[in-house]
């Protein structure tokens, strides 16, 4: 059944963050650059909030919508009604493509417990569909370490600035090696 946001998105039961805008999302669509452009990919892209907010960039020329959650992805594409949006039903952890942007808020459940490793696996994806210039736009709950495979992956790190609960990075200069 259909769930309908106060903002007007729709969502299901089951869902991440069903029935409203989860707040570290809604962060990191504040952070995302007036310039974001070019070819973009939303990596666990859930119901589709931080999509709407890449596509409010005119500049960006097309955005990949990864999901594995069907029920998800589903959602998404009653929400994202824009013909740069292309929608995947797919494991991001092994995506390919080659994108001046990739922006996510990557999962770190995989039961009951939090498993940094899926968030590593999603960075390590980021960094191989880059393209060299690309950047990599991410949040991530204050504890989850992800610093060092940031570093691995990429070149250049910054986090910007977040709140007491979130960080946010920038990571760009994807390693080819
Ligand atoms: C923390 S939520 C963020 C969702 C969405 N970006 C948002 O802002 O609300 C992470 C999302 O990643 C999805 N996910 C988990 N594992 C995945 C995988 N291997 N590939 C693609 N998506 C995955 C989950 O279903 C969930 O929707």
């Amino acid at each position: 059944m259909w769930i309908r946001n106060f903002d007007g998105f729709v969502t299901k039961s089951g869902v991440f963050s069903v029935g409203a805008v989860d707040q570290a999302s809604a962060l990191l669509a504040d952070a995302l650059p007036e310039h974001l452009s070019g070819d973009v990919a939303d990596l666990g892209a859930g119901w589709g909030y931080l999509s709407s907010r890449i596509l409010s960039r005119e500049a960006v020329t097309k955005l990949d919508i990864v999901e594995a959650d069907f029920f998800s992805l589903d959602c998404a594409k009653q929400n994202v009604i824009d013909p740069r949006a292309a929608f995947h039903w797919a494991d991001a952890t092994v995506w390919n493509g080659s994108y001046d942007a990739v922006v996510m808020n990557p999962p770190f459940h995989t039961s009951r417990d939090g498993d940094p490793e899926l968030g590593r696996a999603f960075i390590s994806a980021a960094k191989r569909c880059l393209k060299s210039k690309g950047s990599l736009y991410l949040v991530a709950n204050r504890h989850l370490p992800y610093e060092t495979a940031l570093e691995q992956c990429f070149a250049k790190v910054l986090e910007l600035p977040g709140n007491s609960r979130f960080k946010l990075f920038h990571a760009s200069r994807p390693k080819r090696k």
